[in-house]
């Protein structure tokens, strides 16, 4: 019986060593190690030997056979599989150099150019980055903003529904202030945040004006801040942004979500005013929107075009020729 259960055990390993791959391993597995393999066959003849003692010999000679063929399939089967992998990861390999040389280098679009030096200049006076869904609630979009909804500054955000829950409330957010109070309710003050991404307004283009465009916002909420604190911020970002040679002034303006609010323009180094975007003070309803109790906090909230700012940066007359992706026209950039 152990003559057999040796040369059982042998030929098994022959096999195993000679199988070339792990489709052949795996049929070759139940061969040997299955019900009607030669080793199962010995297995079944344990019962016909005289003795207990016998049957414990030979059963744990058999089992050493089993586990030494169980751990040859086991090395083999890494084996191949590692080759195989080589074999495989060497046929997909892509060369990426292959047009090294012929084409041009590629370069990222004026919006998001504009898009990472912002954060690049917040980020260096000390803010952090949030960002929100572009997909937002009318109560985030409009009503914790201050502008319940027959408020006539809504007028001023026409939108795109989305057929999503109750019919209206959900929309394409029209501006990035939503996401002021999805930080407020996220994080505690102080808060020294800035939100960049798109927006959608139902908006007939045209040179200044896209239906789908991107904004920035700014929100500062921390212990006595004022209007000063908001000045002081724009003209630093403002200089950070154009350069030193630029200015910039807030103009009374009217927005829901803030009061006092302005408008805020910068001065070019020719002496031309562009307005930038909208500002002020964070009202007191949108604090409380935002879980804030306004008689310990108080915050400053801007809100600028991003697409606006690369039109002027570069000196683009229309504003949609940034998105006709002529490579003619990317290519100056
Ligand atoms: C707002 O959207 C306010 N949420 C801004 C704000 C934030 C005010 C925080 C106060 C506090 P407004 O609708 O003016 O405001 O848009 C802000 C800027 O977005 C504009 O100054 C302009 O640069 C840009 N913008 C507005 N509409 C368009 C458009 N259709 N196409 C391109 N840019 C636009």
């Amino acid at each position: 019986m152990y003559s057999e259960i040796s040369a059982a055990r042998d030929v098994a390993l022959a096999r195993v060593a000679e199988a070339r791959t792990s489709d052949e391993l795996r049929a070759l597995d139940t061969e040997v190690l299955g019900k009607k393999g030669a080793l199962a066959a010995l297995k079944a003849g344990l019962g016909k030997l005289a003795t207990v003692d016998e049957k414990k010999a030979a059963g744990a000679a058999l089992n050493e056979a089993v586990a030494a063929v169980e751990a040859a399939f086991d090395s083999r089967r890494r084996e191949l599989g590692r080759a195989e992998r080589e074999v495989r990861v060497a046929a997909e390999a892509l060369d990426l150099t292959e047009f090294a040389g012929r084409a041009t280098r590629g370069r990222a679009h004026i919006v998001t150019q504009a898009w990472q030096r912002l954060e690049d200049v917040f980020v260096g006076l000390g803010f952090q980055v949030a960002e929100g869904p572009e997909v937002e609630t009318d109560w985030y979009n409009f009503e914790a903003l201050n502008m319940p909804p027959s408020h006539p500054a809504r007028s001023m955000h026409d939108t795109f529904y989305v057929d999503h829950g109750a019919p209206g409330s959900t929309v394409l957010r029209t501006h990035t202030s939503p996401v002021q109070i999805r930080v407020m309710q996220s994080i505690a003050p102080p808060i020294y945040m800035i939100m960049p991404g798109r927006v959608f307004r139902n908006e007939t283009t045209d040179a200044t004006h896209l239906a789908v465009f991107h904004q920035i916002e700014g929100l500062v909420i921390d212990r006595d801040i004022t209007l000063a604190d908001l000045a002081g911020t724009i003209d630093a970002f403002t200089k950070a942004f154009f350069g030193t040679d630029f200015g910039s002034r807030l103009r009374p303006s009217y927005f829901p979500f803030t009061e006092p609010s302005a408008e805020f323009d910068i001065r070019t180094p020719s002496g031309q005013w562009l307005e930038l975007g909208g500002c002020g003070m964070v009202h007191p309803n949108v604090l409380r929107a935002g879980g804030l109790d306004p008689e310990e906090w108080s915050g400053f909230a801007f809100g600028f075009g991003i697409d606006r700012m690369a039109k002027e940066r570069h000196g683009v007359g229309d504003v949609r020729e940034m998105y006709t992706n002529d490579v003619r026209f990317i290519e100056q950039f």
